[in-house]
């Protein structure tokens, strides 16, 4: 038995802000920006518009799009950063909004910018071992409420948005493995350490990043773990049709594709137009591609994360 994905969706605010907009509120540039993310313009959520509200838009078109009736679905489960309320977890809260109340079992996966690669492969264990039979997985996130916008060091490269897909359980093809890692000990070098205690918040409640250290770690980690994924299958670089990375950075993803051999036309890339939209990311690539006809029936698709934790991981799959 498998798990295949057999539609996504993705959502984007509709307020974009681009890099020429950061120049008027912090000291930067553009160039600076392009030349050192690869970044062009990102979107930021509404004032009302919660990490729920943007998986409600994204949900509905993966549901449309896998051709199946709303209450197929049981089994919810979000990967964010930001979620609407400390409980409970966004993904009741989107069960709730689809109108799958008291339906199916929902919860949150906190994995950051890997958080979609871990729900994914939750998802696919228990599609796998015939617990359930349609899995929504989502992404979402609202990472503007969580920045520091007078800090030009971090402000510049985060969005916000979602993206989903439903998951099948299948006798045909689809995720091949997980590959799922975390080291604790980096904590401290990309996190948002505030925290709530009685009725006030202790510590910042912004991102902080020590980005040369994430950039080192980073590259190393996806190189390493998209080995082992293609290991794990008896594959090597030329097999992958698709990689679809984490949109961080676009060095990041360069540096990768040029250690696995891969080709750039062979990446999907968003970042230009998304900046890091944490757990979004991902799904919101995917969706993109997909809905771009670049996937064929029968594709062999790696997606790849890293983010705080430090956590990482990677995905096989047949498209
Ligand atoms: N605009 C202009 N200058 C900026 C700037 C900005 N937005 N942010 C930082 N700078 C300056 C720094 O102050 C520094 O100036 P100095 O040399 O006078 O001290 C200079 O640019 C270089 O800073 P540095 O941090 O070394 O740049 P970098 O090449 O490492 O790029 C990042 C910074 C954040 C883009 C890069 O480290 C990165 O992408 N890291 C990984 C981030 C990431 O992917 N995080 C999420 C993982 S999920």
């Amino acid at each position: 038995m498998y798990s295949r994905i057999i539609g996504t969706g993705s959502h984007l605010p509709e307020k974009v802000l681009s890099n020429q907009d950061l120049e008027r509120m912090v000291d930067t540039s553009h160039e600076w920006i392009v030349t050192r993310t690869g970044i062009v313009e990102r979107h930021i959520a509404g004032e009302n518009e919660l990490a729920s509200d943007l998986a409600l838009h994204a949900s509905r078109k993966a549901i449309e799009a896998a051709g199946i009736s709303l209450n197929e679905i049981d089994l919810v489960i979000v990967a964010t950063t930001t979620s609407d309320m400390l409980f409970p977890s966004t993904a009741a809260i989107l069960q709730s909004k689809l109108g799958l109340a008291n339906h199916c079992a929902a919860f949150d996966v906190q994995a950051v910018c890997t958080g979609f690669i871990y729900a994914l492969s939750t998802a696919d264990c228990y599609l796998k071992s015939g617990r359930y039979r349609h899995a929504l997985v989502v992404g979402t996130e609202v990472l503007s409420r969580i920045i520091d916008w007078t800090d030009r060091s971090t402000c510049v490269l985060f969005g916000d948005g979602a993206g989903a897909v439903v998951l099948k359980a299948d006798s045909e093809a689809g995720i091949l493995s997980s590959h799922l890692h975390a080291d604790g000990s980096q904590n401290p070098i990309l996190a948002v350490p505030g925290r709530v205690c009685n009725g006030k918040i202790e510590g910042s409640p912004f991102v902080y990043m020590s980005g040369n250290a994430v950039f080192k770690i980073a590259v190393n980690v996806l190189e390493q773990v998209a080995e082992e994924a293609m290991h794990a299958n008896g594959m090597t670089p030329s097999d992958i049709d698709w990689l679809v990375p984490h949109q961080a950075n676009i060095r990041i993803i360069e540096a990768t594709a040029k250690k696995l051999s891969l080709d750039m036309a062979r990446v999907v890339v968003t970042v230009d137009r998304h900046g890091n939209t944490s757990a979004a990311s991902i799904p919101l690539a995917l969706d993109e591609a997909a809905r771009e006809g670049k996937f064929k029936k029968g594709d062999t698709l790696l997606l790849e994360g890293v983010g705080g934790g430090i956590t990482w991981g990677a995905i096989l799959l047949k498209w």
